[in-house]
């Protein structure tokens, strides 16, 4: 049996406890929170699990050998550095850090004390997303030419990250997932419409050596909220909208071909294929649990995980170029190029 402490009952601490409390091969050992409130709440649900306001009784406690921390952004670095220093395996929320270099000695940590770093990139486990990765690695979709997400709704106005580092952040690890290559450019603009406040909108542009575009608008400050994303491939496309019940995704045979036959060329040369629609049949299991038994996984066979510390690198370091490049009106801001060895 794995033991996991979890940091951290607010809004998201309490699904990974439930999903914690469900696995196979694991148990949920303690919960601490600074406020006694939260506290109560995890004692009335969960009567054998631990509470504490201190973190640290989490990481002098032998018997735990997993913690996963749901607690602000701003705290992911100096909790996440002290859990793996006690020598214990780490669950950490998206993003994993405020800055890259921050998310960098995170990575560097647990590689050097050999343990389990995994970032709770949660889309990444969702039947959907894994469908999507199968049909464009499977070479269904033809080469990607277009990424285009829309992920808006009203609120959860956050009051220490903009809307970049809060939603666009689903799409930066949903990209990684997708493609095997890694931007080599981004250009945002966003703004806040409350003074003092981070930026609760932006349009958010990342290019690709190979042509591929992809973009993300995020907004807290929609009347609706709307989950969907398109991929526009040579051979085929899809359709993804989070919010439909059984049919999220949908690939289309459809598309468009131009042709070189000089005997058209002072006609139209493009011609339009639009051929069937297929629904496929998609993994239900709870993205979370799928996640808690591959943390488990790896933890108890060396594994490395689907979105390990450095795939949650890679995302920081995509909010940051985002960020700046908002920050200075949709500037070019160019990407540290990287090798994504599997
Ligand atoms: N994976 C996802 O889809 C997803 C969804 C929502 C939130 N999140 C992430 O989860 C994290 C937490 O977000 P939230 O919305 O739950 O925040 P929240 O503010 O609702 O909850 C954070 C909790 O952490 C506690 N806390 C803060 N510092 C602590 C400390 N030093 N020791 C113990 N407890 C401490 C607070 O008392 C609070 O109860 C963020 O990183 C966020 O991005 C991830």
């Amino acid at each position: 049996m794995i033991k996991i402490g979890v940091i951290g009952y607010g809004y998201w601490g309490p699904n990974l406890v439930r999903n914690f409390a469900e696995l196979q091969g694991g148990t949920v050992a303690a919960v601490a929170d600074l406020d006694q409130g939260k506290l109560d709440l995890v004692r009335r649900r969960y009567p054998a699990v631990k509470t504490t306001t201190n973190f640290h009784d989490l990481l002098s406690d032998s018997s735990i050998d997993a913690i996963a921390i749901a607690t602000p952004v701003s705290t992911h670095f100096e909790l996440g550095m002290a859990v793996l220093r006690a020598g214990k395996h780490l669950w950490l929320e998206k993003p994993m850090a405020e800055t890259s270099l921050q998310a960098r000695k995170l990575v560097d940590e647990a590689q050097k004390r050999k343990l389990v770093l995994i970032v709770d990139h949660t889309f990444i486990y969702t039947g959907s997303v894994r469908k999507m990765a199968e049909v464009i690695k499977s070479g269904d979709l033809g080469r990607v030419y277009y990424y285009d997400s829309i992920r808006v709704n009203l609120g959860l106005f956050q009051r220490d990250v903009s809307v970049i580092s809060d939603l666009a952040v689903h799409d930066f690890s949903i990209l990684d997932y997708l493609l095997d290559e890694h931007p080599v450019a981004v250009s945002a603009s966003g703004v806040n419409h409350f003074p003092g406040t981070p930026e609760n909108l932006a349009y958010i542009t990342l290019f690709y050596s190979s042509g591929t575009i992809a973009h993300a608008n995020v907004s807290w400050l929609a009347p609706v909220k709307v989950r969907q994303i398109l991929v526009g491939g040579s051979k085929k496309m899809i359709t993804y909208d989070d919010l439909e019940p059984s049919e999220k995704i949908k690939v289309y045979d459809k598309g468009i071909s131009f042709t070189d036959d000089p005997k058209q060329i002072q006609e139209m040369r493009v011609g339009y294929r639009t051929g069937d629609m297929w629904a496929p049949k998609l993994g239900t299991t709870e993205a979370l649990r799928v996640e808690g038994e591959h943390f488990l996984d790896c933890i108890a066979n060396g594994k490395v995980p689907d979105t390990d510390g450095r795939l949650g690198l890679r995302v920081v370091e995509l909010i940051e170029a985002a960020t700046s490049s908002m920050r200075g009106r949709g500037e070019t801001v160019y990407v540290r190029a990287q090798e994504k060895a599997a």
